[in-house]
């Protein structure tokens, strides 16, 4: 098991709140370091294992301790693979933004085991960071749309059950699937820039990763966000490419936890939530209306990309 200095160490590197380290020294404390061992370097995580060990939410503090130790195999790969000192430093701190995210919900440091699975794949680089966005190392198209262009040349969509031969982009085939941390204004500059860095990569570090488009499937892709509130950053991301709707996929309680802090929440937990921003006023009203959201993706073909990008 690492130390306590490794751990502050590591920490402060993966720019996780000091206050929030200095909170979990009790805990550190107080861990089997053979238990520890056994449970970071087991293949795969033995969550009840973890959570008989740790009772009630005590085990999430184990999952913040375990994601940090991680910090040395991460480096580690990104010096296999070859990876740049800027990507890594690009990624370091996504771990603090869960962290932030989980003390806004809590009240005190830890992880959520979802986002433990996702700091795994950090680790392993299947999620690269590159300036203001992210994307999987590998991506198949689970969007049920086939990508057309009609007699204008006019990109349209159209829904699809399986891969489509004739389409020019549809389920299944190969893309750059992106993600959007939670560090601050989405600026579209920020994005075409991200873009920009992500086509290079992928011409030198994945010249077999023939991907037909990027893509992104969000909560944040919803068309009604820019319908009920005044958005900038979200209309222009949404207008980087072809929307479409992941049919059956009710987002409303992922819009109250990524925007009001509440995991599992409803309506009647909006009452009590201070509405501080704009998209808290407008989601709130929204939603006590009996309004709902659901999933959206975006498509932006690779050979739309030149244009975009210049
Ligand atoms: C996506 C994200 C970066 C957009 O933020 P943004 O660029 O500030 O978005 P907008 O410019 O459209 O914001 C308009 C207003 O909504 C607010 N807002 C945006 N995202 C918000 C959020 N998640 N929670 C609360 N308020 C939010 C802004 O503060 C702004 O408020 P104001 O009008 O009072 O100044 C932001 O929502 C975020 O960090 N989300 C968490 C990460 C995430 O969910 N990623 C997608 C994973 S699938």
């Amino acid at each position: 098991m690492l130390s306590w200095k490794q751990f502050t160490d590591y920490a402060a590197e993966l720019q996780i709140k000091s206050e929030y380290v200095a909170q979990t020294k009790n805990f550190f404390d107080a861990i089997d370091p053979d238990f520890f061992d056994r449970i970071f370097n087991a293949e795969k995580i033995d969550q009840e294992e973890i959570k008989a060990a740790f009772p009630g939410e005590e085990y999430r503090r184990f999952l913040l301790i375990m994601a940090v130790a991680g910090l040395p195999s991460m480096k580690e790969h990104y010096k296999k693979m070859n990876f740049s000192q800027q990507m890594l430093d690009d990624i370091k701190p996504d771990l603090g933004l869960w962290v932030d995210k989980f003390v806004a919900e809590t009240g005190f440091p830890g992880l959520d085991l979802r986002i433990y699975g996702w700091t795994l794949a950090l680790r392993k680089g299947s999620i690269l960071q590159f300036g203001r966005l992210q994307c999987n190392y590998d991506h198949a198209f689970y969007g049920k749309v086939a990508c057309f262009r009609n007699s204008e040349g006019e990109v349209y969509l159209e829904p699809c059950e399986e891969h489509n031969d004739k389409a020019l982009f549809s389920f299944g085939d190969p893309a750059i699937n992106l993600h959007i941390p939670a560090a601050g204004p989405l600026k579209r500059e920020l994005c075409i820039d991200a873009l920009r860095k992500m086509v290079k990569f992928f011409a030198a570090y994945r010249p077999d990763f023939n991907y037909k488009a990027v893509v992104c499937y969000s909560w944040i892709l919803d068309p009604t966000f820019t319908r009920i509130m005044k958005s900038t950053n979200l209309a222009d991301f949404q207008n980087l490419g072809h929307l479409f709707r992941m049919e059956g996929v009710d987002e409303t309680r992922e819009v109250i936890w990524r925007v009001f802090d509440i995991s599992n929440g409803t309506a009647a937990d909006l009452d009590s939530c201070p509405l501080n921003t704009g998209m808290r006023k407008a989601v709130a009203e929204y939603i006590k209306g009996g309004g709902r959201f659901c999933e959206y993706g975006t498509v932006i073909l690779r050979e739309e990309l030149e244009e975009l990008l210049k």
